[in-house]
């Protein structure tokens, strides 16, 4: 699902007419059944709006875009994450249907919390360390790694960590991509 990724990356990357505009032939080119092209168009404020238990006033104008296009995205094959900011370890704003179904995790339990939460004992440090060292320099990286669910079984994830530059110019959110590679859970 290389081409996915980074196709899924790149809309999310794009503003919101070109997102909309986007959206058909992405579903289109990647056979997303799950992703509805018919709410493309959809209004981002509508769909805060509609997000339950959800403040709008407890994300940034610029967290509320992602997010808008994050719902949007919300079912395809690979999980999406908005974390930030940055200077407050991470804390994830907003996650995705289908990474609350893979982790186990509802969205209420994920908020506020950065996604170390996921791993444990048999998660490789050094693709920590690798997730760290992208973090601390604002480049991309991708790792796999071993994962726990809500319920304690693990799963390899393909993690991707894409640093998402605000107004201002700086670095104020990131975005992840998670991929369940390897669902063994002994
Ligand atoms: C947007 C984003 C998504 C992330 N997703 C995951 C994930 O799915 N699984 C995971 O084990 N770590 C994930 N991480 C990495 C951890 O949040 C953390 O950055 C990593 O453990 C390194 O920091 P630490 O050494 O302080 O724990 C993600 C980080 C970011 C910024």
């Amino acid at each position: 699902m290389a081409a996915l990724r980074d196709a899924l990356i790149e809309t999310m990357l794009l503003d919101e007419e070109q997102f909309r505009r986007r959206l058909p032939d992405l579903v289109d080119t990647h056979q997303l059944r799950t992703v509805d092209p018919d709410h493309a168009g959809d209004s981002p404020a509508g769909i805060i709006r509609a997000l339950d238990g959800f403040e709008t006033g407890s994300v940034t104008p610029f967290e509320r875009e992602y997010i808008a296009k994050m719902v949007r995205l919300g079912t395809a094959p690979l999980g999406l994450a908005l974390t930030g900011p940055a200077y407050q370890d991470n804390p994830v704003r907003y996650a995705t249907q289908t990474l609350q179904e893979m982790t186990g995790y509802s969205l209420a339990t994920l908020r506020g919390e950065n996604l170390r939460l996921l791993q444990g004992p048999a998660t490789d440090p050094e693709a920590v360390a690798t997730l760290q060292e992208g973090i601390d320099i604002w480049e991309r990286r991708t790792v796999e790694l071993w994962n726990y669910r809500a319920d304690g079984t693990r799963f390899k994830n393909r993690v991707t960590i894409v640093p998402l530059t605000g107004p201002d110019g700086s670095i104020t959110n990131w975005l992840g991509v998670q991929e369940a590679i390897d669902t063994a859970d002994s």
